[in-house]
């Protein structure tokens, strides 16, 4: 196993085909199984680092950014209560890095998000108190950062019994949400030193063998993909 300070790497086999993991990979790998036909971005910033490898039939990117590559150019508040109409299969969470805005980014994902649908967030695991501050900039420079985000996914592992939760240990650490159940956490989720302290039971920290093992490549999904595709590339002609 290959690991680095943001998880492990290297190339595995995904319902895609082999790639190498990371938030991208893991995306293609749900669509690809499930069946998802809608996804949701919440930060976009370069549409040509995620969004435009995302294999996807619809898909939106919101970002407040007027520079980012968005398609609604406003804040996941401003676009949850007053634009969206819509309910996503798939939704990737990676635009504020700080608590209190993720929590909210995941409370308003699970009000659209389908009976069967899942929510990734980048950024679930801070590999030191560094990487886990709350502003961006340091002198000028913006040094790798995952802000707070942990701290939101953790709030809804203490509280959410009616979801299924854990972290993908990859690219930071990718949060994995759909509704099911889970056994809440008691642990103190007040400074990084308490994610240090409890890391793997407060972010239910999982391996990319155990995430594949859990949503294994199926032969079946592959078939039934291929007939969706036969079946809307002969209702274009
Ligand atoms: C890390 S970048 C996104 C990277 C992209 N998702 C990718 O995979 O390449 C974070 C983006 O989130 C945006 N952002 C910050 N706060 C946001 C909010 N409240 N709603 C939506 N986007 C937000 C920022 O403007 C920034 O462009």
């Amino acid at each position: 196993m290959l690991m680095s300070k943001n998880g492990q790497k290297g190339i595995f086999r995904f319902q895609h085909g082999y790639a190498n993991v990371n938030h991208t990979a893991l995306l293609n790998h749900l669509i690809k199984l499930y069946g998802f036909c809608t996804y949701l971005e919440i930060g976009v910033r370069r549409r040509s680092s995620n969004y435009n490898s995302v294999a996807v039939e619809h898909k939106i990117v919101v970002d407040p950014d007027p520079t980012a590559e968005a398609d609604y150019v406003t804040d996941s508040d401003t676009f949850f209560h007053s634009i969206c109409d819509q309910q996503f299969d798939l939704i990737y969470i990676d635009g504020s890095h700080l608590a209190e805005q993720v929590e909210k980014d995941i409370e308003n994902s699970l009000k659209v998000l389908h009976e069967r649908g899942v929510i990734l967030m980048h950024d679930c695991n801070p590999p030191t108190k560094f990487h886990a501050r709350e502003e961006y900039e340091v002198n000028g420079t913006r040094p790798a950062w995952n802000g707070t985000v942990w701290k939101a996914f953790a709030k809804f592992r203490k509280t959410r019994s009616d979801l299924e939760m854990y972290v993908i240990d990859t690219d930071w650490g990718c949060g994995f949400i759909r509704r099911g159940s889970q056994s809440t956490i008691n642990h103190c989720i007040a400074s990084y030193e308490d994610l240090e302290n409890n890391r793997k039971e407060i972010l239910n920290l999982i391996s990319v063998e155990q995430f594949l093992a859990a949503h294994p490549v199926s032969w079946k999904a592959k078939i039934k993909t291929k007939i969706r595709e036969i079946l809307s590339r002969s209702k274009r002609h």
